[in-house]
Parts: structure tokens; C-alpha cells; sequence
């Protein structure tokens, strides 16, 4: 087999049998394919795409490229969660615990943020002591004993996605669909899991920045899900503004510490309660949404949802007092408010504006080696549709810094959007697809 007749082949709008699937992935992954070859591949398939069955065998393919972990030693389905990536998106540390609390397994591997989008892995450090990184017999030990552990991923997962996703970001080949559903499913299936609920987020904060984009994602990783037998679910939600109030790490904790005591914002709550409803249910614990929803309000309200993060803050080393006492986590010493200039409605939140501006002030990092500062960020008083009088707050700033300050300030200008009249209602979940 020749890696440029299989470069040729798709480029003719051919389909790639599953042994030329394999070759190249191995082939490349291996060393043996160079990126040259690999990029002329990636742009081949940006424009002719694949077929269901192609990029189910590209997924597989990819996610046998290194260790892939076996979680058959815990009981029950594992449901993984995976988001596209937002601001302000804390789901993650809402879910995870709500839906252990209800008795599904969750043994999830997260990622750090990287760009204007954060990550669960940051947003977990600013528990004083909380180690990410764990072996994997103390990870699964974890969730057997309190059922829950959040970890970052594991360097040896899914070799060839880490050097096509890196070949493809400078080779203008990211965009391609069955190239982003396959990158993201590979690593869900080596993480193991036997059921996957994605969050596709769509909006100006995020990846796919219309529906049809958004619903295109979702259809092909939901397809994906079938052909290797995992069982998948996507649920479209809106990025358009920041989710909840809080963006920036330490302050999204404390937003979703509120959360899960049933006090949390009404966009996050509902959003958590519509994924970790289907996660039950994908978990085989109920046996519809409505009763996964009922049950998860339950666990909220009895206290019993905030219980299992403080456990599993603790197993993982960190200080639980800071989950009931959220005043203990990291503060910033600057406050500064935003102060609205007219009356009016807010019609809109740019959510890229507020992503860059909580980089500039220190919350995210632009390359994976710069350092964050878990205090800072956002914290909004006012969302869409909500009306404002001159001189309300719209927002304050957590800062540590003047100079970041100011230059957080002006990559804000703008993004509160104040009209005359309220806006036309904007749903938080466009479309579930499974
Ligand atoms: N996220 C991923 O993990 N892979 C992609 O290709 C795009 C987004």
C-alpha cells in the first residue's frame, strides 16, 4: 500500500477501504508517513469529506493509536460528557458530581483550557492541594470507592489525534467535519466510554458559529457513536453569551458550588439538568429525561450533590472546607465595576469579546505553556433580555493586575450590546439529536 495513491484516491472523491484507514493512521502515527504527505491527505478530505463508514473506521483507527483504558472493572454503563468548548462553561463540575450522586460511575478525563475557551482541568486547580494528575489504578480505585474522579487526560491517549490535530491547525485543515468529529470521538472511546452525551456548543464564544454547522457536528458524531456501538447523544446549545455569571476559574468553581446546591444560575441549571437527565438515562438508572430531571432536583436540593464534589475534592487532595466555604478560594485583589451608560435591554453578550478579555487579564492562556491566574475573571450582574438603567452594574472584574485591567477594559468595549427594545427570545438548547 502507497500513502500517494491513497492521497490520490480521495482526492478523486474515492472511499477509502478500512485497511488504507488503518495504514495511514498507523503509518503516520508510527513516523513513517510524513506530515507532508499526511497534510495533502487532511486537505483532500477537507474537500471531498468522508462517509459514515470511513470516519467511523478513522475514529477507531485513531483512538487504537495508543493506551486505550479499560473501565469493565467498574459496574454499570460509563457515560463520559464532553463539551465542544465555551465561556464560562462549568458544566463539567456541575454534572459530574450530580450525576455521581445519583449512582452513575464517572470516571472523566478533561482538558485544560487553551484560547478563549476553559478548560475543567484549570477550573478544578483552584482547589488548594487538588491533584489532576493520578495514576490509573488510583483513578479507578476513586471511582469505585465515591463514585466520581475528574483527572486530565493521559499522555498516551490517542497519539495521532494529538499530531493531526497539531498538523491540521497550521495546514487551514480544522475545519473539516468528519476530521473534528473523528478527533473528538477517538478520544472519548479511548478514555472508555460505553455511552457518550456531547455538548455541542454553537455561537459567537464558540467553535461552530451557526446552527447548520453546529447540527452537521452533531449528526456526524452521533453517527459515529453508532457505527463503533456507543451509544452517543449531542445536545446543541447556545454560545452565544457567556454561560451563567462567572468566567475565569476560581469564580466558576464558586458558580457551580451554587449550582449544585440548586442556587446556581437559571441558563446553567437547566443546561446541567438537561445533560445530566440524559446521562442517567444513557446510564440505564432511569427510564426518561423527566424522571432523570426530578431525581437530580432531588439530590440538589438535599445537599447531597454538593457532598459528593467535596468528596471528591478531598480524594484528590484537595481542602474540601473550600467547597463549603467557597470565600476560601483564590480572591483577586482588584474589583472593578462596569457601569452601564443608557437605559435599555441588554440585547446581546459577545462571549468571544468576554473569552479574549478574561485571557488578557491572566484566567486563560494563549499557548499551553503560559501560567493562569485561577482568581480573576468575570463575573456578570445582567444577561440578555434583561433591562438595564444607566448606572447598573453590567459586570465586575476580578483583577490582580492594573495594566491587565485596562487591557481587559478595551477588549470589552463593545460587548455588552444595549438596545432600545428586548430582544427576540434565544433558546438555550436548540436541538437534541441521538
Ligand atoms: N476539538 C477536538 O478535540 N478536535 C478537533 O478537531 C476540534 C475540536
Amino acid at each position: 500500500m502507497r500513502m500517494v495513491d491513497i492521497i490520490a484516491k480521495k482526492r478523486d472523491g474515492g472511499e477509502l477501504t478500512t485497511e488504507e484507514i488503518q495504514f495511514l493512521i498507523k503509518g503516520y502515527t508510527e513516523g513513517s508517513i510524513p506530515d507532508y504527505q499526511m497534510s495533502a491527505w487532511a486537505m483532500a478530505v477537507y474537500f471531498r469529506g468522508m462517509t459514515p463508514r470511513e470516519t467511523g473506521d478513522l475514529t477507531l483507527a485513531m483512538a487504537g493509536s495508543g493506551e486505550q483504558l479499560d473501565l469493565s472493572s467498574l459496574s454499570g454503563i460509563k457515560v463520559d460528557k464532553h463539551s465542544t468548548g465555551g465561556v464560562g462553561d462549568k458544566t463539567t463540575l456541575v454534572v459530574a458530581p450530580l450525576v455521581a450522586a445519583a449512582g452513575i460511575p464517572v470516571a472523566k478525563m478533561s482538558g485544560r483550557g487553551l484560547g478563549y475557551s476553559g478548560g475543567t482541568i484549570d477550573k478544578l486547580e483552584s482547589f488548594a492541594g487538588f491533584a489532576v494528575e493520578r495514576t490509573r489504578e488510583q483513578f479507578l480505585q476513586q471511582v469505585r470507592d465515591i463514585g466520581v474522579s475528574v483527572i486530565g487526560q493521559s499522555g498516551n491517549l490517542t497519539p495521532a489525534d494529538k499530531k493531526l490535530y497539531a498538523l491540521r491547525d497550521v495546514t487551514a485543515t480544522v475545519e473539516a467535519v468528519p476530521l473534528i468529529a473523528s478527533s473528538i470521538m477517538s478520544k472519548k472511546i479511548a478514555a472508555g466510554a460505553d455511552a457518550i452525551l456531547l455538548d455541542v456548543k454553537v455561537g459567537k464564544g464558540a467553535f461552530m458559529k451557526n446552527l447548520e454547522e453546529a447540527e452537521t457536528l452533531a449528526r456526524a458524531m452521533v453517527e459515529i457513536g453508532s457505527q463503533v456501538g456507543r451509544k452517543t447523544v449531542a445536545v446543541i446549545s447556545d454560545m452565544n453569551q457567556p454561560l451563567g455569571f462567572a468566567v475565569g476559574n476560581a469564580l466558576e468553581v464558586k458558580e457551580a458550588i451554587e449550582t449544585l446546591a440548586g442556587r446556581g444560575p437559571r441558563d446553567l441549571t437547566e443546561l446541567a439538568l438537561a445533560i445530566g437527565s440524559r446521562m442517567l438515562v444513557l446510564g440505564g438508572l432511569v427510564a426518561g429525561e423527566q424522571e432523570g430531571r426530578a431525581k437530580l432536583e432531588e439530590i440538589m436540593a438535599s445537599g447531597a450533590a454538593v457532598e459528593k464534589l467535596a468528596q471528591m475534592v478531598e480524594a484528590q487532595g484537595g481542602d474540601k472546607r473550600e467547597v463549603y466555604e467557597p470565600e476560601r478560594l483564590p480572591q483577586a485583589a482588584i474589583r472593578h465595576e462596569v457601569i452601564a451608560q443608557t437605559d435599555g435591554f441588554v440585547a446581546g453578550i459577545d462571549a468571544e469579546a468576554v473569552g479574549h478579555a478574561s485571557v488578557v487579564l491572566g484566567a486563560g492562556r494563549l499557548t499551553k505553556e503560559m501560567g493562569i491566574d485561577l482568581a480573576v475573571g468575570f463575573v456578570l450582574h445582567k444577561k440578555r433580555g434583561d433591562a438595564v438603567r444607566a448606572g447598573d452594574v453590567l459586570m465586575t472584574i476580578h483583577a490582580n493586575k492594573e495594566e491587565l485591567l485596562r487591557s481587559a477594559l478595551q477588549e470589552l468595549e463593545g460587548a455588552f450590546d444595549i438596545a432600545a427594545n428586548p430582544p427576540a427570545e434565544q433558546p438555550l438548547i436548540y436541538k437534541i439529536m441521538e
